[in-house]
């Protein structure tokens, strides 16, 4: 008798065992010899790293389906996802840049793009310094500290807040705003959360108003004032200025919170490799490059082909979904040795957490610095650092990762 090994996986995101470990399941997947399908989400699911790339690259595959339904229909499954009646989210959050294709994404990545540079990023590692200095002196009298709610949660509110043009005395605000927001992206989602998160995409459109109307008097050198300048250049629209605003706080929020908490714990794990950073601080480059490989924040994301299309070895009719397993692609022994060693110096090390093709993240220079700011100056500060539990618990999920909370014990040096 043949078994299906198909048949023999369980891809169950919310259950506690994938939060402690999904790469146990993301290896099954990808010893299938073609892609997985998952029927309670409809989605052939890319584990590969081959397929993965081929289809963020694959200019015929895109993030929405739009041009393939009718509007009835996108109503319809607008309401069975409970994402209607909630006018500001679906004005500014539910369309932007991320979720644009075409013409559209080209303008609106080209305007942004050219304010993101890697230049214009390195002129903010001052900024992020004298913040994570601040930061650490508060906390260094504390023995024992939970890094993630601690230190972490304050990190992207001031940094993206920062670039954006926001005063230091918001970030709180973002940080709230931005959490009320995402947390709706969540499959556990109910009526409360669907409520907070309108609410909050108001109130932050409502100071994004105010915060413009001050720096159209009075330009400075910021995001803000420089997209106003495109937007009366006919770049790009007030409203998606807006939701460009809300895309770039929102894309780095969380997911700076939960690498810095899986890259600290990434090296507390393994004691040498953070050992070998400490001996060789020149490595924080590929130390981390390889906590964004190894612990991928976002590892999820979807496509939907428009064209019949053949990937991973089979055909697939135009309108499939498939999902891209950034997490599982980045674990890919075809592309990594040792894919599950944590290797601080590994290189080359070519991995997708930062997704390929036309989405490829735009903060991904910025990300990269504040970690290098931030373990280079805890490991100059500090002699020591450990774990003050040993299992810290994972979010569950498949499109985020990341611990919850991550208790530390260290010693200043
Ligand atoms: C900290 C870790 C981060 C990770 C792992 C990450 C990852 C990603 C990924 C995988 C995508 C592509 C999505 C897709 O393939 O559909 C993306 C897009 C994007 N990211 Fe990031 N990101 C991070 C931080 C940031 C930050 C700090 C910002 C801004 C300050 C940012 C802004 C964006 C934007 C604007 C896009 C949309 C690009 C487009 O659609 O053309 N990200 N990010």
């Amino acid at each position: 008798m043949t078994t299906d090994p198909a048949a023999e996986i369980d891809l169950a995101p919310h259950s506690a065992a994938f939060a402690v470990n999904p790469y146990a399941t993301y290896a099954a997947m990808r010893a299938l010899e073609t892609p997985y399908y998952w029927e309670d989400a409809n989605t052939w699911m890319l584990t590969k790293i081959a397929d993965v790339e081929a289809v963020a690259l694959n200019k015929t595959m895109l993030r929405n389906n739009d041009d393939y339904i009718s509007a009835e229909d996108r109503k319809a499954q607008q309401r069975a996802i409970n994402f209607h009646d909630m006018p500001f989210h679906e004005h500014y959050v539910q369309v932007n840049l991320l979720e644009s294709e075409g013409a559209t994404h080209d303008r609106l990545r080209k305007v942004v793009f050219r304010e993101f540079t890697p230049a214009m990023i390195a002129r903010q590692r001052d900024a992020i310094q004298t913040f994570v200095d601040g930061l650490l002196d508060e906390l260094s009298e504390q023995d024992d500290i939970d890094f993630v709610s601690d230190f972490a949660a304050h990190v992207p509110g001031h940094i993206i807040g920062r670039v954006l043009g926001v005063p230091d005395e918001d970030a709180p605000k973002l940080r709230h705003w931005s959490e009320e927001v995402v947390r709706y992206f969540d499959p556990g989602r109910g009526n409360a959360d669907k409520a907070r998160a309108e609410v909050a995409t108001k109130e932050f459109y409502e100071y994004l108003l105010d915060l413009l109307a001050i720096r159209e008097t009075a330009p400075q050198d910021d995001l803000l004032s420089r997209l106003i300048a495109h937007r009366d250049a006919g770049q790009l629209s007030q409203d998606e200025l807006i939701s460009t605003a809300m895309l770039i706080l929102m894309a780095g929020h969380g997911s700076t919170i939960d690498v810095l908490g899986s890259g600290l714990h990434s090296l507390l794990r393994f004691p040498d490799q953070h050992q070998r950073l400490r001996d060789d601080p020149a490595l924080i480059k590929t130390a981390v490059q390889e906590m964004f490989r190894f612990e991928s924040p976002l590892p999820y994301f979807h496509r939907f082909a428009t064209e019949d299309t053949e990937v991973g070895g089979m055909m697939f009719p135009a309108g499939t979904r498939f999902g891209l397993l950034y997490g599982a692609a980045n674990r890919d022994p075809v592309r990594f040795q040792h894919p599950d060693s944590f290797d601080v110096g590994r290189a080359p090390n070519r991995h997708m957490a930062f997704g390929g093709g036309g989405h490829f993240c735009l903060g991904n220079h910025l990300a990269r610095l504040d970690m290098d700011v931030i373990f280079s100056t805890i490991n100059a500060r500090f002699s020591s650092v450990e774990l003050a539990e040993a299992t810290p618990e994972y979010k569950r999920g498949l499109s985020v990762r990341g611990p919850k909370a991550l208790r530390i014990r260290w010693q200043r040096a």
